[in-house]
């Protein structure tokens, strides 16, 4: 059994198969299928902590939570700690989390402008403002999410910074901002800062499959996992891995079948959630369908199609003759 348990700031988690928050994939919807197939607790897409503040509040909080999306984590972006810290007394009031997660991985150009995401790597002491000043001021525990740096010793001295903050938990993404999504998650560092902390460390990156998931787990002896990609369209990857943690064995599914069920069932969640409207549907039926043998065609039909009846249709369509 190489599930284990894992204590999140004062929750302690049946297992540690956490979902990555993502943005423009980790609405409330997805996150609640993730739950269904076993996701320990799910991240909310980042959330900017001065447009919560300003002119975007109801936006952002439109559908962002329910009472059925527990244990979850909302994380926040942006680099001052005044902005940061009144978002996160603001989300701690209206929805309680388990867990308030800082942003410091994004290496998205439009965020590192700002000085925001993995920006904030370079200067240390202002993160340390930010976690301490975020830590003081919460009741809720804080987590933090990074990428690593080009040089071991850099990224142990800000996870060693996060600690001394007061992080309750730190991710670690094995990847330079500087390499995007190339190369490989460099499980070698992600297992030295886990050595060298005493919080909770989550392993994250290119956990795809029950052998990666594994691997992970084993080289770093981190205390869980994070998937993000992977997830993308196929929520259902966190039974399968928790599946093979818990027993050793591989679960014997359709992916089709699997993929396109799923696909109805997030359809339905987001239309109970009012979210339909709020989401690059079309993209999202993308994920859902690839891969699977013999879907190019549906895939080429999905992106001719504009609205969302059509493209439900089509999947329903696509489901019944692949059943
Ligand atoms: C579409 C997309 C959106 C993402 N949005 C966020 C985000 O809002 N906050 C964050 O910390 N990381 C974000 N990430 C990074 C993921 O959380 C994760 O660290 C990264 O994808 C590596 O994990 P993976 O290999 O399992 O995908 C995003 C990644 C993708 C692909």
């Amino acid at each position: 059994m190489k599930l284990k348990k894992l204590t999140i700031g004062r929750t302690e988690l049946p297992g540690n198969l956490l979902l990555a928050p993502m943005a423009d994939v980790t609405n409330l919807a997805f996150r609640l299928l993730c739950r269904q197939y076993g996701a320990d607790l799910t991240y909310t897409e980042m959330i900017n902590a001065d447009a919560l503040l300003n002119e975007n509040r109801k936006a952002i909080m439109k559908g962002l939570a329910t009472a059925e999306d527990r244990p979850f984590g909302v994380q926040i972006v942006g680099n001052s700690p005044e902005s940061l810290r009144e978002a996160a007394l603001f989300v701690e009031e209206e929805y309680g989390p388990e867990v308030i997660d800082v942003n410091m991985g994004c290496p998205a150009k439009c965020i590192i402008r700002t000085g925001c995401g993995s920006a904030l790597l370079r200067s240390p002491e202002l993160v340390y403002r930010i976690v301490s000043g975020l830590v003081d001021a919460l009741e809720t525990p804080v987590s933090v999410k990074i990428r690593i740096l080009e040089r071991e010793e850099e990224s142990l001295e800000i996870a060693r910074l996060l600690e001394a903050a007061g992080a309750s938990t730190l991710t670690v993404h094995g990847r330079t901002a500087g390499q995007m999504y190339s190369g490989n998650s460099d499980l070698r560092q992600i297992r030295a800062i886990k050595n060298e902390l005493s919080i909770p460390v989550i392993a994250n990156g290119d956990i795809r499959d029950e052998e990666s998931a594994e691997n992970a787990l084993e080289f770093t002896g981190c205390d869980g996992i994070m998937v993000g990609r992977a997830a993308m369209g196929n929520p259902f990857i966190f039974r399968r891995i928790r599946h093979y943690l818990e027993t050793g064995e591989k679960l014997e599914t359709d992916p089709q079948a699997q993929q396109f069920g799923d696909f109805e069932a997030y359809i339905t969640l987001l239309e109970e959630h009012g979210l339909l409207s709020s989401i690059n549907l079309r993209m999202h039926a993308q994920w859902f369908t690839k891969g699977l043998h013999g879907s190019r065609h549906i895939r080429e039909k999905i992106s001719s199609l504009k609205d969302a009846n059509s493209i439900i249709e089509l999947m329903k369509t696509s489901c019944k003759e692949k059943a």
